[in-house]
């Protein structure tokens, strides 16, 4: 029994978030997805970058309802709920100027209600975030059980990522935070990042970082971006989808070490409340 009382195993929330944008978590979510859907997995999306979601199109979808239209009371979670691959189901996220921390009191619970029909029947959540500092995003990273940051070997990113982390830190109290370095040469390439990432946050902040896995820079994930295609799905061998395979395995073999921000449930509550 979990702490809601239900028999099923709680959902794992993981949001995929970076200080800096355009360094891969819209292609991580989507992707990861793909292949945690394919290890047997129920994978939900959220589309967290509530002013300019975009997972929708990595799918190939275009949906009718956004969030938006659930918060707002007018449609069912269920006309909302997409499914963008077998097993892969989204939670479109919309577009225009969004700010959580305006939701009314009704509004919240209008969500709350929503989502609570959800049920429990997904293994894994993935929040694909909006990039930066924002209000939305350290709600949504502070919500969720699990926070990756996306890295890539870029200076601007290395000192973002840093930023996240720091007010992440010092404004939310989180202390752990997974780590995904994108865009590398080689396994040693993102192992020197982790590192020069992890220096820095030693040095000045009191935050333990685990670097889960790293990506490298691939052209051929980039076509398939740009003709609206999954690597995974149309070049399963290709560098990058094998890594983001075995980010897929980790993500499955792994339990949280802190079993006290878990569950779908938890974590739009804590949503509400943080707002
Ligand atoms: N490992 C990689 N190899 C090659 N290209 C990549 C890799 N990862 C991401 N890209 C490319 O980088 C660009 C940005 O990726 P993506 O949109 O996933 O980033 P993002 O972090 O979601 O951006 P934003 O912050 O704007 O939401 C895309 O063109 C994508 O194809
Ligand atoms: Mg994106």
């Amino acid at each position: 029994m979990n702490r809601h009382g239900m028999g099923t195993a709680r959902t794992r929330v993981i949001s995929i978030t970076s200080g800096k944008g355009g360094v891969g978590k819209t292609s991580i979510v989507s992707n990861l997805a793909l292949q945690l859907a394919k290890e047997g997995k129920r994978v939900l999306i959220l589309d967290g970058d509530l002013g300019m979601a975009n997972v929708d199109i990595m799918f190939g979808v275009r949906p009718q309802y956004t969030i938006h239209d659930i918060i707002k009371g007018e449609v069912e979670i269920n006309e909302v709920l997409t499914e963008v691959a077998r097993n892969v189901y989204l939670i479109p996220g919309g577009s225009g100027v969004f700010a959580l921390q305006n939701m009314s009191v009704f509004e919240k619970q209008t969500l709350l209600d929503q989502v609570s029909a959800l049920g429990t029947g997904f293994d894994v959540m993935l929040i694909d975030t909006a990039p930066g500092i924002d209000d939305n995003v350290l709600y949504l990273n502070s919500a969720a059980q699990e926070i990756c940051v996306i890295v890539t070997p870029e200076p601007a990113s290395i000192a973002d990522s840093y930023a996240l982390i720091k007010v992440l830190n010092q404004r939310c109290k989180e202390t752990r935070f997974s780590i995904i370095c994108n865009e590398v040469k080689d396994e040693a390439d993102g192992a020197k990042l982790f590192a020069k990432l992890d220096g820095v946050a030693q040095k000045f902040l009191y935050v333990s970082l685990d670097h889960v896995g790293s990506i490298p820079s691939d052209p051929v994930l980039r076509q398939s971006t740009r003709a609206q295609q999954l690597v995974c799905k149309t070049n399963p061998d290709a560098e990058s989808s094998r890594a983001i395979l075995k980010l897929a395995h980790k993500f499955r073999g792994y339990e949280p070490a802190h079993e006290c921000k878990g569950g779908l449930q938890f974590f739009w509550e804590q949503l509400v409340r943080l707002a």
